[in-house]
């Protein structure tokens, strides 16, 4: 076990496999892309697996494999089934738009996936396609269903809720109605503005706070005959992450909010972020990195321990109320 310097116990790495993505999100990335690293500036699977071991043995324990999207770098569940067979890892997940999930899902069981958060924020056909300039609906639909049918739960929902879009929240709580879903609602973050990304324009006024949220979410599906909205306790639904759930009565799944900006969790944090590239952040929120690559790939353990321990060490108190940052979120990996 491995706590900061402020109590909190950190077992959680989020990795970033790629900065490359078959979709465009417009809060996530611009629309021409972004300057993609070359493929030898990024961490090999080896790399990985040789951080991951160094991270398993200094207290994390849950590794969540995010992108750019995780599964379009080639041979994918190979890494999955080395990091399975790490010591003192437990939980193995990715964050994923989803639109390959059905050509990989069997290789990924067999490799030992976990779980699997898919990105969703429009039940839309044209929203749909407007958000991620390339995607399908269909695609995002199937990759849930092939998500239930592989047992990857719980199967998270991501809608990124954002004002200018005026989703049709209700819609996606209705999903969760009699099917073993997540839904959750995550307040759109301008991270990256400081690299002059913008997202479509919007700006932090087109984050709506999850106690907003909730009250309409709350009328609405009393309304629409779900019933009352009642708060889970902390670790009713598995997972690591900073959301809070709930249910509606007369449903099988669950509703959960990311309060990102408006009431931020740092006291909770339990992570750290490793970047495709080898960089180690200790926040989502601040540019600070530790730059490991060279010392991961000249395997020296000596070196990329005491990395992890710095990042460990000098994890920030709190965001400070700071959201922009120079790297976008794809380069992050959320
Ligand atoms: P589980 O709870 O274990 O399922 O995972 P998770 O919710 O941490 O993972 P996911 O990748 O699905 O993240 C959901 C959203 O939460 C994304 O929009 C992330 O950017 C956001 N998020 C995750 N960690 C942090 C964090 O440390 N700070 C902030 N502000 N947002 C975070
Ligand atoms: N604000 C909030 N969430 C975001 N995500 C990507 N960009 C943003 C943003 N600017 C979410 C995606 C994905 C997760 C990794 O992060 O929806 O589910
Ligand atoms: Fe790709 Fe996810 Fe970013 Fe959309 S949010 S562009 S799916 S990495």
């Amino acid at each position: 076990m491995s706590n900061d310097q402020f109590g909190r116990n950190i077992d959680y790495l989020r990795i970033s496999v790629t900065d490359r993505c078959n979709y465009r999100c417009r809060y996530c990335m611009p629309e021409e892309g972004i300057k993609l690293l070359a493929h030898d500036k990024m961490l090999t699977f080896e790399d990985i697996e040789f951080f991951v071991k160094i991270a398993a043995e200094h207290g994390i324990k849950n590794i969540r494999l995010t992108g750019g999207e995780p599964l379009v770098r080639p041979k994918f569940p190979d890494l999955v089934a080395k990091i399975r067979a790490i010591d003192g890892i437990e939980d193995i997940s990715i964050t994923t738009n989803g639109a390959l999930l059905p050509k990989f899902a069997p290789a990924l069981k067999e490799a030992g996936l976990n779980r699997v958060n898919i990105s969703l924020d429009t039940l839309d056909e044209e929203t749909f396609h407007y958000i991620t300039r390339c995607g399908h609906l269909s695609e995002a639909l199937a990759s849930i269903d092939t998500a239930i049918e592989y047992g990857f739960t719980p199967v998270k929902i991501n809608t990124v809720v954002v004002r200018s879009l005026k989703q049709n929240l209700i819609d996606y709580a209705k999903l969760a109605v009699d099917r073993p879903l997540s839904i959750r609602f995550i307040e759109y973050m301008p991270v990256g503005d400081s690299a002059g990304f913008e997202g479509d324009g919007w700006t932090l006024d087109d984050t709506i706070p999850s106690a907003e949220l909730i009250e309409q979410i709350r009328k609405e599906g009393k309304e629409a005959g779900l019933g009352e909205l009642v708060a889970l306790e902390k670790g009713a639904v598995y997972g690591h992450g900073p959301a809070s759930y709930y249910k509606f009565e007369n449903s099988v799944g669950t509703i959960g909010f990311i309060n990102a900006l408006s009431n931020h969790f740092c006291s909770s944090c339990n992570r750290l972020r490793l970047t495709s590239e080898g960089a180690l952040r200790p926040c989502l929120f601040s540019d600070h990195e530790y730059d490991l690559r060279e010392a991961i790939r000249a395997r020296d353990v000596e070196k990329t321990t005491e990395g992890f321990m710095q990042a460990l060490k000098t994890k920030p108190q709190s965001h400070q109320d700071r959201v922009g940052t120079n790297r976008m979120m794809s380069q992050i990996g959320g």
